[in-house]
Order: C-alpha cells, then structure tokens, then sequence
C-alpha cells in the first residue's frame, strides 16, 4: 500500500509518499520560520493562508522527486488534529479532494499518533509494547503504547507544555522564534553550576508535569541579573541562564521517563515530537536508559518536528487495517490521543 501525507497542523507544510513494503520514497518540507519570525510566534491566519499557498505545488515536487504519479497511490492520510483550525482545514480539504480526484481512500490522522510512530520509520524500530515520551510545542506526555492506537496516557502537561516553556523563556532571553533550538544553542556557551533550577514535580509520586513555573523562576533570574549586572544582561549571563533552565527541563523529563520505565517493566521508551531533537535531552535519555538495561528510540531529527513523513506512515497503518474516513472530513482542534481506535493486528 502506498500513501500521500499531508501535514498542515501548525507552521509547517509537510508532505511525504510512504510505501508499506519499500519505505519512504519521497518527503518534502516547507517552513514558515520566515513569515512567523517578526511577529515572535505563529500567527494562525498567516499559517492558513501559506499552507494554501505551498501545499500542492509541494506535493507535484513530491511526485517528481518519487518519480511517480497520482495513479500508482492507495490512498491519502492528513492530519486532522490537534492544531490550528484553519491550518489543519487546509489539508484535510485539499487531501480529502485529491483522493476523491484519483478515487482512493482517504483519511484524517491524529498529529500526536504521527510523532508517536514516527521512530518506525528508522531503519530498527521498536516494538511493542514501548513507552512513548511526546514532547511539543503543545504537548508532555507519557504514553505507553501496546501498539497502533492502543494508548495508555501516564502523564500529562498541567500546564505549558515542554516546548511551550523553551519557547517562552526563549522570548525572555531575547531570542528570535522558534525559541527551543536557539534556547538550547545559547545553553552549550553556558556554565552548568552557575544557577540552579528546581525540578517541578519530581518530588512527588507520579507522571504529569507542570513546566511553567520554570519560565516564572527564568524571569525571576533574569531580574534579578539585571538588578545586579546591569542591563542589557551580559551574553554570559543570558547562557548561563539558558544552560540552567535547559537542564531542569531535561532532568526533570528524564526522571518522568525513568519513572514509568520502572512503573511498567517496559524497557523500550521512545521520543517523540520537536523537544526530542533536542541534543542534551537525547544524551541523558540515552544514557538512563542504557542504566536501566534498555534501549531508546528516536526519529532522525528532521521528523522529530512535524513532517508529512510520520503522517504518511500513520496513515498507512489505519488504511491497511481496513480503516478509512469515506467522502466527509471534519477537523479536530482538540483531540486526545486516548479516543483512536485501536488497530488489532498490532494489538
Ligand atoms: O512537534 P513540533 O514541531 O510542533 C508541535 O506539534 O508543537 O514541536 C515544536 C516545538 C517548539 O516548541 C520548539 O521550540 C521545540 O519543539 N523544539 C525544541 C528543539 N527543536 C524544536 N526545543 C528544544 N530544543 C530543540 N532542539
Ligand atoms: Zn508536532
């Protein structure tokens, strides 16, 4: 079975062809740093309005560099949340339309199940059952997976999710969006035992997290610098800053990780979504799970963010067991992971 991906959910047009016996076979990306960068985040029109722009001569880009066409496709996936409204409408109308067009199936995938399976596409999976540890812009959560759709949450975000909290602290460092890659690449030049940050809710039993008192306690550093340093605050400072609020970030997930690893027996933790590019954190859930006798799992960095890749491979996966939408979509905004159907064959 071979199917096009499309991912419009927040600022990336995504699009990938993925077949079940020979892999990807093409994947193309546009992002919209660009558009976004002066105003210091997403703005939700201007998102709608470039994917609407960039997504079908994306996809006749994809077909070239597949060297195929439409005719030799199964079907069309999309994803239909969680995400912005008019972003997410964008692709699923015109993926929905083109599979009417070439008369294959079509069908709407959760952005979350994406980034969850996207460690499939890596040239050794794992398999289930696995911990899932998803972090993005807008989610923190543990997940143990028993297979496609069979999704057990363990932890969740109480409040900003890890993404969120690099992105708003980033925009208190003065650094340009998207902030959690700037943040982590101000964090190397920085002096790990100059600050120290707490860890929020690893003192207590259980998975959830909460990240935005973090940004609160960078803020209260910050002022605290200027007060004593004087403004603008010296670029060392600013490092040292970014390297403390860096780790209390990863720490804090990594003993979240641990934690569940422990609670579940399952030695296999995946990471997913645009926080799991991050470096630092990639080494220490490395090295906690090799403690642990068990291995992690990651997708190369290109699909840790979002990517049309992770929604092709999600949707073969539905479309291959039977699943699919019929001639309607609708878009869901909110969406939690834990009402997908599960997929009995991998179950
Ligand atoms: O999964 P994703 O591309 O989009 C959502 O579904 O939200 O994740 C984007 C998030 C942003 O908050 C971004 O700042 C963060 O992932 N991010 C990082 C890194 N790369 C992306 N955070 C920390 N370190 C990174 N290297
Ligand atoms: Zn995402």
């Amino acid at each position: 079975m071979r199917i096009l991906g499309i991912e419009t959910s927040c600022d990336e047009t995504g699009v990938a062809i993925y077949d079940h016996d020979q892999g990807l076979l093409a994947e193309a990306l546009h992002s919209q740093i660009a558009i976004h960068q002066e105003y210091g985040g997403v703005v939700p029109e201007l998102a709608s309005r470039d994917h609407v722009r960039k997504l079908l001569p994306l996809i006749r880009q994809l077909f070239a560099d597949a060297d195929i066409g439409p005719e030799s496709l199964d079907g069309v996936a999309f994803t239909t949340g969680p995400g912005l409204v008019g972003a997410l409408m964008v692709g699923a109308s015109v993926g929905r339309s083109l599979a009417w067009a070439w008369g294959v199936p079509a069908i709407g995938v959760h952005h979350m199940e994406g980034h969850l399976l996207a460690p499939m596409l890596e040239a050794e999976p794992p398999e289930f059952p696995f911990i899932a540890m998803l972090v993005s812009g807008g989610h923190t959560q543990l997940v143990e997976v028993q297979g496609v759709g069979h999704y057990h949450l363990m932890g969740d975000s109480l409040d900003d999710a890890a993404g969120e909290a690099f992105d708003k602290t980033a925009k208190l460092l003065d650094l340009p969006y998207p902030g959690g890659p700037e943040l982590s690449r101000l964090a190397t030049q920085g002096n790990p035992e100059r600050y120290r940050f707490p860890r929020p809710m690893t003192d207590r039993p259980g998975l959830d997290f909460s990240f935005s008192g973090l940004k609160t306690f960078a803020l209260n550093t910050l002022q605290d610098a200027a007060k004593t340093e004087g403004e603008p605050i010296p670029e060392q400072t600013r490092a040292d800053i970014a390297r403390a609020f860096e780790e209390a970030v990863v720490d804090t997930l990594m003993i979240k990780c641990r934690r569940a690893v422990r609670e579940t027996g399952i030695k296999r933790l995946i990471m997913a979504g645009g926080v799991s590019a991050n470096q630092r954190l990639r080494e220490r859930i490395g090295e906690m799970m090799a403690k642990e006798g068990g291995a992690a799992y990651y997708p190369r960095l290109k699909f840790c963010t979002d990517n049309g890749a992770m929604i092709a491979y999600a949707g073969c996966q539905r479309l291959m067991a039977g699943e699919n939408d019929g001639l309607s979509f609708s878009v869901t905004p909110r969406w939690p992971m834990e009402e997908l159907s599960g997929l009995s064959q991998a179950g």
